[in-house]
């Protein structure tokens, strides 16, 4: 097919019947941080984008994302149909909204919402009004959620009241929460790790709240080792501090990992709106939920949990939409592949993908605890990821860096990484299993790490070429 069928009058170039694409659509430099004077065929725009991005590690490989690496082709083609739709376009797509609103609806009863309960009880297709929305991500779903807190807890002030809210957390906390504390203005309360308490437990939180924090948040598969905070031990904790001190602090369950995986391999672990003090939870529909990038969910346990004046209108269907998301436009694709997910798998469906990430995930974290070496920080119990430590960091004569760096020869994205203050001494490997990541890729994966860690093991000294230092740790997620 040919490239170009216009003469290209500025650099000259005859019309090209045949495809010399590397010697006659790229002859001149394209301008990188310009845009480029003329246009180019939309084939050789193609081509060159696709050529740069070769460079970049393969998804599928990627150990260090907890984000949806592969989804089914149906998927794909109705995202790809979805494309051009905005999610805010309430009126115009009244039924991609209605797709949101059931998604909400689902979510809210998978997580017992007093609401879905009462809404579905007997009638699986009653119309469902649990309170909540799609967002971007997570991150946005924890800042919609934070802002609740905090204009609950400014309602409880008195008028005049100048003191500083605060947030209580533990120091595992995805960057997102920091985030939200410095732009709203609230003291982040960060309990620190110790060694053997990787997370928030319920004395720590306690101990840390006072009559100005607006709430606790309790993490649902901690991004740094994916464990489960103790979400029902630390509401217990919160009972007994407001019997000695009449204080009532509401908890948010970051659920954006765990959101989707609990429900389905732990259904009688109580982290949800069973326990009456969790206020809202948030999840990614774009990590265990199974869809591409980026879509986020924050269910409130009911309408009373987020104030009102949070909410604004948007016109739709000639009538008034209430909406809470930090951005305007959003893509509509996501909503409908997230849909598309709970028709297509249904309970069992996630329950089968998410019981089989953590068999590869326990998997090979059996293998890895049997290697000297290692020592094993977690198991995929809780979420399918595990996390695991040098036994022997200080005669080892090299590091988890020097571990993932050679791994990272073979294709394999393992990131290492050191933790947050009070154990930055403690650098860690930890490897996400995701949907796609089977067994066999398992097993390859361990004959990898084993190989190169005898590698090191018999020349712990050899120099492995180095990442660019931005590079060097890929825990970003
Ligand atoms: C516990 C937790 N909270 C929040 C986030 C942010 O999520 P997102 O990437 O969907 O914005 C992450 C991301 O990994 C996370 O692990």
């Amino acid at each position: 097919m040919p490239l170009h069928n216009k003469v290209d009058e500025t650099h000259g170039v005859a019309e090209i019947d045949v495809n010399p694409l590397y010697c006659r659509a790229f002859e001149h430099p394209v301008p990188r941080n310009q845009i480029p004077s003329h246009s180019m065929p939309p084939d050789a725009a193609l081509q060159l984008i696709r050529d740069e991005l070769i460079l970049d590690g393969n998804a599928r490989l990627n150990l260090a994302t907890f984000v949806t690496t592969w989804m089914e082709p149906q998927a794909g083609e109705l995202m790809t149909e979805c494309f051009s739709k905005n999610m805010i376009d309430k009126d115009e797509y009244p039924q991609t909204a209605e797709l949101e609103r059931r998604c909400v609806n689902i979510l809210a009863h998978l997580w017992h919402a007093p609401s879905a309960a009462a809404s579905q009880d007997g009638d699986a297709d009653s119309a469902g009004s649990a309170t909540g929305c799609s967002t971007t991500g997570s991150s946005e779903a924890c800042m919609l959620g934070g802002l609740a807190l905090l204009w609950r807890w400014r309602s409880r002030q008195a008028a005049g009241g100048g003191a500083k809210p605060n947030l209580v957390m533990g120091a595992n906390v995805q960057v997102c929460w920091e985030k939200f504390c410095r732009y709203w203005q609230v003291e982040p309360r960060l309990v620190p790790m110790e060694p053997g308490r990787l997370h928030l437990t319920g004395p720590e939180a306690v101990a840390q709240c006072d009559e100005n924090t607006i709430g606790v948040v309790a993490v649902l598969g901690s991004t740094m080792d994916g464990s489960y905070e103790p979400v029902a031990e630390i509401a217990a904790g919160l009972d007994a501090y407001q019997q000695r001190t009449g204080l009532d602090i509401p908890v948010h369950v970051d659920g954006a990992s765990g959101g989707f995986v609990a429900p389905f391999l732990a259904p009688d672990l109580e982290w949800d709106f069973r326990v009456p003090r969790v206020a809202s939870i948030n999840t990614s529909g774009h990590k265990f939920g199974l869809v591409y990038p980026g879509v986020g969910w924050i269910i409130w346990r009911d309408a009373a949990a987020l104030p009102d004046d949070l909410i604004f209108n948007v016109n739709y269907l000639g009538g008034e939409m209430p909406t809470f998301a930090l951005n305007f436009s959003r893509p509509g694709a996501q909503v409908a592949a997230q849909y598309y997910n709970f028709v297509r798998l249904g309970f069992d469906g996630y329950r089968e993908i998410q019981q089989a990430c953590q068999d590869v995930a326990k998997y090979i974290a059996e293998q890895i605890a049997a290697m000297a070496p290692f020592e094993l920080l977690s198991d995929g119990s809780d979420l399918p990821v595990l996390a695991c430590k040098l036994a022997d960091p200080e005669e080892s004569g090299y590091t988890v860096f020097d571990v993932s760096e050679r791994l990272r020869q073979r294709g394999w994205l393992v990131p290492a990484y050191t933790f947050p203050e009070n154990m930055q001494d403690v650098a860690v490997l930890r490897i996400v299993v995701r949907n796609g990541f089977s067994m066999d890729l398992a097993g390859l994966l361990v004959g990898d790490l084993r190989a190169q860690v005898e590698a090191l093991e018999a020349a712990p000294h050899t120099p492995v070429p180095l990442l660019p230092e931005g590079q060097r740790s890929a825990f970003a997620h």
